[in-house]
This record gives C-alpha cells, structure tokens and sequence, in this order.
C-alpha cells in the first residue's frame, strides 16, 4: 500500500506522480488497480456528484458517506479525505474531531485541508496526532466568495510571496504534501523548488512532483468547453448516452433480452414463443450464469 512515506520517497527520486479524485466503489476499485497511488475524496464531489454550485454545501457527514465507499473499493492506494467547509474552521478542536470521523469511519489514511494561517496550526496539531495533511495553496475553492469566483492565484508579486511563504509554514507544521491548484507555473516550480515535501499541481503547469485531476472531468464525463488545465482522457458522457439510446431501442423493439439473457424451464419450450428475439433454440451454458445478481466484477 502507499503510504505517506513512500510520496515523499517519490519525490526523494524524481518520481513524478499521480493522484486522482474518487467518490465511488467501482471507479475507486478501478482507479486503484490501475496503480494510481493517491486517491483524493475530494469535496468536488459537491459538484460532480451532488450537482451543488460551488464545494461549499458539502457537508463532513456526505464526505465520510463518500469516504467509506472509496475505502471499500480500494487496496493500494493512499486515501485522502477533503475536509470540507466548515468542519474545521471553528477551532482546532473541531478540525481534531471531523478528520478522526475520515480515518475512524470513512477509513482514510489522510486528510486535505485548504489555505494557510489559521490552518497551520490545525496542520501541526493534526500531524502531532498522527494523522496525516495534505495542504492546499492557490485556488482555494473553499474561498471562492473571497477570490471572487474561481480565479487564478499568485499572479502578483504579493501574493505570489504569500503563497510560498504558507506553503513553507505547511511543511515546517509537518504537511506531508501540498496541493498547488490555479497558479502560474513559474510560482508552482519556485514552492516545487523551496519544498522538501512533494507538490501536487492542478492547473498549475509541469514542474511541480505530482498531478491531480477530477475524475468526471479526465474520464469526460463533464461536457462543454473544458477549462484550460483539463485534459480529456475519455469521451464517457458520449459513450453513456450511446449505451441509453441503444438499450432504449433495444426494449422498445423486443432485441433485448434476449435467449443470451433470459433464464428458461428446460423442460418447457414456451419461454421465448412469440417475442421478437426468439430464435428456436435454447439459451447455452445458462448455468455459468445463474446467479441472480447485479455489479459483477
Ligand atoms: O476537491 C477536490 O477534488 C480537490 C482537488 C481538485 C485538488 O481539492
């Protein structure tokens, strides 16, 4: 299994990295036998998944939801849990207790907080108790009324020099990685450079160790114009539609199911007698399929 251990071994060696969102079972068991070793129980499933405008309606208890069924799909990978707005702004107290509820319950290895100052000190209490932090830089979405909307980050020398001054303060506290989203890559190469610990860009250009994107968005299963940082790896949203319009055809003119779908009384020959996809013959080998029981892997 990954482990925080071996991320900053990755960056000790120059392996530059994955990381990729999850929020399921199924795309959580694939993703984790396809050997990407950071998955990220990213509160953009507020937004993916739940359909909410910005990540900040997500709440702790739809996170460990979330949580607990990407721990169930996974086996190798490093699991991070996204503490979501509100579950750790009010005190340290309250941070300690919401990523207890990530490792204790949502079966996380890790969680990821966002922004630097106050969440400094969270970082190093957190670290102090053994739970692992993943820090989060730039574009913060969970700060979007204060950015004012989902801008680019660190364009100015000002904040520029705070973001690598945070990013430090994280490390010092005991981050054991950052996440750099949305800010130029010159400024991403500077903290990549300045930091012992390895960084993770999203839209924040080549040089830092690792990279993360959001599931629905690689798998392109979010349509319309992508924004600049994604990269389509798959075209899924066509290739679902394709699959409904296709199933739908196929009820509406009886070709599914057909004898290959259906189970039958071998002794009686009135199973298919009169539908569209009879063919005279028996269905083959039916017993290999007998079970009665969806979501087969
Ligand atoms: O919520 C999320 O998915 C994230 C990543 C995009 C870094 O924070």
């Amino acid at each position: 299994m990954t482990t925080v251990l071996d991320v900053q071994r990755f960056k000790e060696e120059g392996r530059r990295f994955a990381m990729l969102t999850a929020y399921d079972y199924l795309s959580a068991q694939i993703l984790d036998e396809a050997g990407i070793p950071i998955l990220l129980v990213g509160d953009s499933l507020g937004m993916v998944m739940l359909g909410y405008p910005t990540t900040l309606p997500v709440t702790l208890d739809e996170m460990i939801h979330h949580a607990k069924a990407v721990s169930r799909g996974s086996r190798h990978a490093l699991l991070v849990g996204d503490m979501p707005f509100m579950s750790y702004h009010q005190s340290v107290e309250q941070a300690i207790a919401s990523a207890g509820r990530f490792l204790q319950e949502g079966g996380m290895h890790a969680v990821k907080v966002e922004g630097g100052g106050r969440v400094v000190e969270i970082t190093r209490r957190l670290t102090e108790l053994g739970i692992p932090v993943m820090g989060h830089l730039g574009l913060t979405p969970q700060f979007v009324h204060q950015m004012g909307g989902f801008k680019v980050q660190g364009k100015t020398d000002a904040q520029a020099a705070r973001i690598l001054a945070d990013a430090k303060e994280l490390e010092q506290a005991g981050a054991f990685s950052l996440v750099l989203e949305g800010v130029p890559s010159g400024l991403a190469g500077r903290v990549t450079k300045a930091l012992r610990i390895p960084t993770i860009g999203i839209g924040a250009g080549p040089q830092t160790d690792g990279q993360v994107l959001v599931f629905h968005d690689i798998m392109g299963m979010t349509t319309g114009k992508a924004p600049k940082f994604v990269k389509r790896y798959a075209s899924l949203a066509d290739d679902i539609a394709r699959a409904a319009h296709q199933f739908s055809d196929d009820v509406r003119t009886g070709t599914f199911p057909g004898p290959e779908h259906s189970y039958s009384n071998p002794t009686k020959s009135e199973d298919f007698a009169g539908t569209p996809a009879a063919n005279g013959s028996a269905p083959a080998a039916e017993t290999a399929h007998e079970e009665v029981k969806y979501g087969a892997r």
